[in-house]
């Protein structure tokens, strides 16, 4: 099987850059196109140069926006990823360069470029919404769509109990995704919770000697903390489930198609994925709902990309 060639719009993030660790071992990376979420722009742009420099890749870095489409975000994930994306491990000045173009400008050029694109996005929207509001035809060049977001049970990882961190930072941008592509497939927090991976078994991942399995035991240290302080079981790596989703679409064992919009207003509610399950509304299904992996072949895949 050919590997599928990737465009990835991503905030690193500690479980980013897992999955981009996947992505330079299991596929072609046409471009990382950052965006600002975990923690702000700077940084994300930052790490993102820090894992093209592990990997001694050439992928070219593409700063987005600094913030959301229309209203600052409520929250950041620095509790989570540390206060500089990456578990404050202190990584030197990165050598690989950054790109001098918009990533939203990046997306349509690229996508124009290499029409059999997958595109990956791993963070706030914000990037994919400004590039499909300067182009409404971006959509129909993509080859797949595959985003990590929502809680489709609304069991989400926020402030607002039913929004899930990527579409609560940025809903507005999420709804004009989710709008404009006909189709896309969805790797939601709870699909991410059900496919955690054994501590012990990630563990002797890590002890594997590899130098990306060195920077990635270095780097996972916040969160693990901090999923463990919130009781969470097993290693839990979102991104990572995305990106294996998007390598091999063949993985997937169980899959929903319904249509998914996002909450803009609610008090409690702001950035909440609403699934119409029963298709009451009689709107065409916009979302391939990720229900459950093959946990052997999403394990072996990341397991491969930490050198193990
Ligand atoms: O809710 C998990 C998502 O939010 C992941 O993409 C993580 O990196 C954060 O961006
Ligand atoms: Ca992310």
């Amino acid at each position: 099987m050919s590997k599928p060639l990737l465009l990835i719009d991503t905030d690193p993030g500690v479980d980013d850059a897992l999955a981009i660790l996947m992505a330079h071992e299991h596929a072609r990376v046409s471009a990382l196109t950052i965006a600002a979420g975990n923690v702000g722009l700077a940084h994300t742009v930052r790490n993102a140069r820090t894992l093209v420099d592990l990997l001694g890749a050439d992928t070219l870095v593409y700063p987005g926006c600094q913030t959301p489409l229309v209203r600052m975000p409520e929250e950041d994930a620095v509790h989570v990823h540390g206060t500089d994306g990456l578990g404050d491990v202190g990584f030197s000045e990165p050598k690989a360069v950054v790109a001098d173009e918009h990533a939203a400008q990046a997306i349509l050029r690229i996508t124009r470029e290499q029409p059999d694109l997958t595109l990956v996005a791993l963070g706030p929207l914000t990037n994919l919404a400004l590039a499909v509001r300067l182009d409404p035809t971006l959509p129909q060049r993509v080859k797949r769509l595959v985003i990590m977001g929502g809680a489709v049970t609304g069991l989400g990882n926020t402030g607002k109990i039913p929004a899930e961190f990527n579409i609560g930072f940025d809903p507005e941008a999420a709804h004009v995704v989710f709008e404009a592509f006909p189709m896309f497939d969805l790797v939601d927090w709870e699909v991410v919770l059900r496919h955690a991976f054994n501590d012990g078994e990630f563990n002797a991942w890590l002890a594997a000697g590899d130098q990306r399995a060195t920077f990635f035991e270095k780097v996972f240290g916040t969160a693990r903390a901090f999923n463990a302080k919130r009781g969470r079981r097993g290693v839990i790596a979102a991104d990572a489930l995305a990106m294996a989703v998007a390598i091999d679409p063949s993985m997937v064992t169980r899959v929903e198609e319904r249509h998914v919009a996002v909450e803009l207003d609610g008090r409690l509610t702001r950035g909440a994925t609403v699934v119409d399950w029963t298709a009451r509304l009689g709107q065409p299904a916009n979302a391939r709902i990720v229900m459950a992996v093959d946990q052997d072949r999403f394990g072996a895949m990341v397991r491969a990309a930490l050198g193990a």
